[in-house]
């Protein structure tokens, strides 16, 4: 793992921008592994930005989201699909049909949730972006979530639940219970991991994931194992990783 300190979420957002660019140059045809969360999207305005001044183009691109919300309309301005097309899709030149996020309304969530799997192994993720949460998940692989595991059903741990609730007018209870994530073992799959955390509320998350045991008790610390992976930090999210 390589971490790289940076000093305010612009800085970091512009250095996870300058690990990824050089993929999206080389690769006009990449596969992206994108997340939500308040994280990437210092990084996702870095993207619009260089495609705005006509650096990339996404056209032959394909994405593949970590997660949606279960059972929460795709038409909801916090579904994962909806977070996706403002804060980026609705702004550059990628084919939305070229654009994948797990399914959270099918009936058959089991079904869906191979599918997704059997697609993400048919389309290896070139460059994968990852936030991670308070209790040291990334994609919605919580604490206890085997490193085994491909997509699959989650239920959301109350912490997570509760970090989200910003986003849905502060109450807790509007935040969906569950969610569809891909498994750890599709994500250690990417070819490159670009994960960025800021804020005081990370550093421990942090800390467990780059020091401590490689322990389900801690999904992010799976990332240990993998051989090409940035961990993109502000100075509060670093702060016992200096
Ligand atoms: C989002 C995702 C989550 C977030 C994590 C951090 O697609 O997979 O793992 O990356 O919960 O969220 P933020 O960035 O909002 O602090």
């Amino acid at each position: 793992m390589i971490v790289i300190q940076t000093s305010s979420y612009e800085e970091l957002s512009r250095k996870a921008y300058e690990l990824m660019r050089p993929v999206l140059i080389e690769k006009p045809d990449a596969v992206l592994g994108l997340a939500t969360g308040s994280s990437p999207i210092g990084l996702y305005k870095e993207m619009i930005a260089d495609y705005k001044a006509g650096n990339v183009s996404y056209k032959k691109m394909i994405s593949i989201n970590l997660d949606e919300y279960a059972d929460l309309p795709v038409e909801h301005p916090e579904s994962y699909r909806s977070f996706m097309n403002r804060n980026l899709f609705d702004h550059i030149d990628i084919d939305k049909a070229n654009t994948h996020v797990p399914d959270g309304l099918a009936a058959d969530k089991e079904a869906a949730c191979n599918e997704y799997t059997a697609f993400a192994a048919a389309h290896p993720i070139d460059v994968q972006i990852l936030g991670i949460g308070a209790n040291g998940h990334i994609g919605f692989n919580e604490p206890g979530t085997s490193f085994d595991a491909h997509t699959h059903l989650v239920e959301l741990k109350e912490g997570t639940r509760r970090d989200n609730a910003r986003f849905f007018d502060n109450d807790i209870d509007k935040v969906p219970t569950h969610a569809v994530t891909l498994g750890l073992a599709d994500i250690m799959q990417a070819k490159m991991i670009i994960l960025i955390a800021n804020g005081t509320a990370k550093a421990e998350a942090v800390r467990r994931m780059i020091q401590g045991p490689v322990d389900t008790a801690c999904p992010a610390s799976v990332l240990q194992t993998h051989p090409c992976v940035y961990v993109v930090v502000d100075e509060a999210a670093g702060y016992y990783v200096k």
